[in-house]
This record gives C-alpha cells, sequence and structure tokens, in this order.
C-alpha cells in the first residue's frame, strides 16, 4: 500500500505508518502546490493532509485507489467529506488532542488583546516608555467581565472554564444546549443577539460551515458593546475581515485578538496589520510542542486504521 503525506510529522508518526504502507513525504516546507497533490494521489491508498490542502472533488478524482483521507487537525473545511463519502473514501480528524491547547492560546489572544499586550511591547522596543503615568496604556478588566462563546463545543466548553477561574461570567450561543457548561460553569444559552449585545468579550469556537461562514459581519459587530474585544481561533472565515477592520479602525470596537484569517497566511498589505488594537497570530492555537505530536499520532492512527479497511479511532462523518 502507498500512502502520501503532504508535510514532515513528528517521527514517530511516520514510523507507524510506514509499518503498513510505502509513504512518501512532500519534501518541502510549505504545502504541495495543487498540481504536485494531484500527481501524488494519483496511485495512494491513503493521504494524511492538514488543513492547508483543498482535498475537493478534483483532486478525488485523480485518485482512483484513495480509500482514507487522514486530516492532522479537528477542522475539516478543507476536507470535501461528502464528495469522499460519495467515493466510499473515509475521512478521519483529530478532536480531542488540541482542545486545552486551543483554549490557552485563546484565552492569550483575549489577555493580550484587553491588556493591550502587542501594542507594550511594540512600544517599549521603539523606545516609547517615557515613564509610569496614570493612564499609559491602561486597558480592559477581564476578571469578572461578561465572556460570549459563539460555539460551546470542546475547545468552547474550556474557553468558558479558564474564564471561571477570572470570576468571569459566561453566556453562549450554541446549536444545541450544553447542560455540562449550564451545571459546572454557570453559562446561560442565549441568542447570538444578546450574547453580542452583553457580552465584554466575543470569542468565536464554531466549526467553519455554510451556517457559520460570515457570521459575523457589520451588523454583529454593531451589535458589540464599542467597549468589547473579538477573539477568533476558529477559522478566519467565520468573521467577515473587513467589517472587523473597519470596526476597529473606527473603535466601534475596543481590539480584537486574532489567529485565523480568511487568507492565510495574512498577506502582509493586509490593512489589520495597520492596526494598534488587534493582537495577530499565525494560526498557531494548537502549536504546542505535545499537542502537535499527539494530532500527529492520531492522524497516524486513523491512516493506518483505513488503510487497513478497520474503523478510524476519530472518523468524521458525512452530514
Ligand atoms: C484545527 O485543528 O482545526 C486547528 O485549527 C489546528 O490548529
Amino acid at each position: 500500500m502507498r500512502a502520501f503525506v503532504t508535510r514532515d510529522l513528528p517521527a514517530p508518526a511516520l514510523d507507524r505508518i510506514r509499518a503498513v504502507a510505502d509513504v512518501e513525504v512532500w519534501p518541502e516546507p510549505g504545502p504541495p502546490p495543487a498540481t504536485a497533490l494531484r500527481e501524488r494521489v494519483r496511485d495512494a491508498d491513503g493521504l494524511l493532509c492538514l488543513l492547508t490542502d483543498t482535498i475537493d472533488e478534483p483532486l478525488l478524482a485523480c485518485a482512483p485507489r484513495l480509500r482514507v483521507v487522514s486530516q492532522m487537525a479537528v477542522g475539516i473545511d478543507n476536507v470535501d467529506v461528502a464528495a469522499c463519502a460519495r467515493r466510499g473514501i473515509v475521512v478521519g480528524n483529530t478532536p480531542g488532542a488540541l482542545t486545552e491547547t486551543t483554549a490557552d492560546l485563546a484565552f492569550a489572544l483575549l489577555m493580550a488583546a484587553a491588556r493591550r499586550l502587542g501594542e507594550a511591547e511594540r512600544l517599549l522596543r521603539a523606545g516609547g516608555w517615557g515613564s509610569w503615568s496614570p493612564l499609559f496604556l491602561a486597558g480592559l478588566d477581564i476578571h469578572h467581565a461578561t465572556l460570549g462563546i459563539v460555539g460551546m463545543g470542546r475547545i468552547g466548553f474550556e474557553m468558558a472554564r479558564r474564564a471561571r477561574g477570572f470570576d468571569m461570567r459566561i453566556l453562549y450561543t450554541s446549536p444545541r444546549p450544553c447542560p455540562e457548561a449550564e451545571r459546572d460553569l454557570d453559562a446561560r444559552r442565549v441568542m447570538l443577539a444578546e450574547l453580542l449585545r452583553e457580552s465584554d468579550f466575543v470569542s468565536l469556537h464554531c466549526p467553519l460551515t455554510p451556517a457559520t461562514r460570515g457570521l459575523i459581519g457589520a451588523g454583529e459587530l454593531a451589535a458589540m458593546k464599542p467597549t468589547a474585544v473579538l477573539v477568533n481561533a476558529a477559522r478566519g472565515a467565520v468573521v467577515d475581515q473587513r467589517a472587523l477592520y473597519e470596526a476597529l479602525r473606527d473603535r466601534r470596537i475596543a481590539a480584537a485578538g486574532l489567529d485565523v484569517y480568511e487568507t492565510e497566511p495574512l498577506p502582509l498589505d493586509d490593512p489589520l496589520l495597520s492596526l494598534e488594537n488587534v493582537v495577530l497570530a499565525p494560526h498557531i492555537g494548537s502549536a504546542s510542542v505535545a499537542t502537535r505530536t499527539r494530532m500527529a499520532m492520531i492522524a497516524a492512527d486513523n491512516l493506518v486504521a483505513g488503510l487497513r479497511g478497520e474503523p478510524l479511532p476519530y472518523a468524521v462523518a458525512a452530514s
């Protein structure tokens, strides 16, 4: 059997796949271009991919032997799961492994945006620290503020749990109620409009689907408090990025902390880069050594199971 892996992985994960298949690993640091990916999947039985690879119908049409797609991420918006299902290709992802690490990063963005840490560091390095003074770099309090969680899944829950440690009040919106969050974290499920109106911090934790694409646009940003902070460690396209830029520029909301963007990498001429009131990270939500290693091992396990025709430990159901 043959497997194609679209990026170099920790050695133990590759060893696990090599035990059952001939493995080709894309040798470059960036993702394989579409043409190279098409070429590589021609005789592959299994594909281990990242969120930077587009796995769509035209690609699958080039992969007559493919029986498993294993994505090293929890989000699978780059994979046409329905097209895979039509071709009998099973799809796996890595839920659970990155939950707490991603919530840590989302909370770090919340804190950095509230307390203006990016701006403070830039100013200090540029020699702009004159003296201690009453309102110098004064930001927003986090403790006892209201956090609105959009999407109370695993990561949203962990974000809320962190927030409770800061005595924050939790509102959430989610397709289904989360009794655990209501019981253990005193979270209250509300409609999005109320969440936007009431929250001091709004943190996005929903997957990117047709229903959530552009969920936070000009109208939603206008509904937020002028002192509010938006955090996005989910997917960039959940937010209308132009509308967010304008809201931040005009101080219609106070600040944002972002890990994800409509286009990644964020182009260097993106206007967000001109703003002081946004903290920008390069999609590193799950980027701890331990978590990325765990994700690679799970992705390898999914791939191996699919190659062997066994049920995947973490299979994605086609909706
Ligand atoms: C995921 O798993 O979807 C994350 O975005 C990777 O950090």
